[in-house]
């Protein structure tokens, strides 16, 4: 059941957000499946869709809340949930407090949520329903001009943001910087926001990501290619007790987020 949600998460992110995260699968696999570290949801902090709508499918399926983060500038509160089992990917959830933006885009983003067109059942469908509420350009202009999280959420709806290759099992990159050369000599754009890689050991995180593959969105008048999802790679190491750190780095992702940056 835990899988077939991941699965569905996965195919609806490769179908629609980010294209590109196929052959970056495809050049890292060495026979053995990619071991993810973690998916990211987006969302509102509306009650119908906030974090814990989102995270509903998840404790359901025994994860549990570990860390809370807080992105103040924008605007942003997460949460990360872990699985007993250790094999399971972490999901990051983050969501936008919409009550500290604009009346406009407050008044927009109410807007789109009254559209909300699906169950949110407990089994998580609604996850891969992708964006039930019709938008136009305008409005897409509107948040993206204040929020490009906001923006990314009301054009896309429900689906992973990204998807995460836990590095340490690779055996042919042992590091993020080789790693990042390879991506970009096979023509892919990293993340540049804060320096390629984001955290250190010290931290006991290291994290890149690539930018965010430009997809067709189709709105209320016309078609518009903006940026979907994108593929993260995190390297974690020891804590002092020897267990590997399994929490996130707030100053590392916030520029994560920027991935979904319009550039
Ligand atoms: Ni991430």
């Amino acid at each position: 059941m835990r899988t077939a949600l991941f699965d569905a998460l996965w195919e609806d992110f490769l179908l629609r957000l980010c294209p590109s995260a196929r052959r970056i699968h495809q050049l890292l696999m060495e026979g053995e499946p990619l071991r993810n570290d973690h998916i990211a949801l987006r969302t509102f902090n509306l009650p119908e869709v906030g974090l814990d709508t989102v995270a509903a499918p998840f404790i359901h399926l025994g994860y549990e809340r570990k860390g809370e983060y807080l992105f103040e500038q924008k605007k942003l509160v997460a949460e990360h949930f872990e699985h007993p089992d250790p094999d399971a990917p972490k999901v990051f959830i983050s969501e936008l407090q919409i009550g500290k933006c604009s009346a406009e885009l407050q008044m927009a983003v109410r807007g789109l949520v009254a559209q909300l067109d699906v169950a949110l059942d407990v089994e998580g469908r609604f996850l891969t329903s992708g964006r039930t509420w019709t938008l136009s350009t305008e409005t897409y202009q509107l948040l993206a001009a204040e929020s490009e999280y906001a923006a990314w959420v009301a054009a896309h709806g429900f689906g992973a943001n990204h998807f995460t290759v836990d590095v340490a099992q690779l055996s042919t990159f042992s590091d993020l910087e080789r790693l990042n050369e390879y991506l970009a000599a096979n023509g892919f754009v990293l993340n540049g926001a804060g320096g390629e890689v984001k955290g250190s050991p010290e931290v006991m995180l290291e994290q890149s990501a690539t930018m965010a593959d430009q997809v067709c969105v189709i709105f209320d008048d016309t078609e518009l290619r903006v940026p979907g999802g994108f593929y993260e790679f995190a390297k974690r190491y020891p804590q002092p007790n020897g267990e590997l750190y399994q929490g996130f780095v707030t100053a590392s992702a916030d520029k994560i987020f920027e991935s979904t940056a319009r550039g």
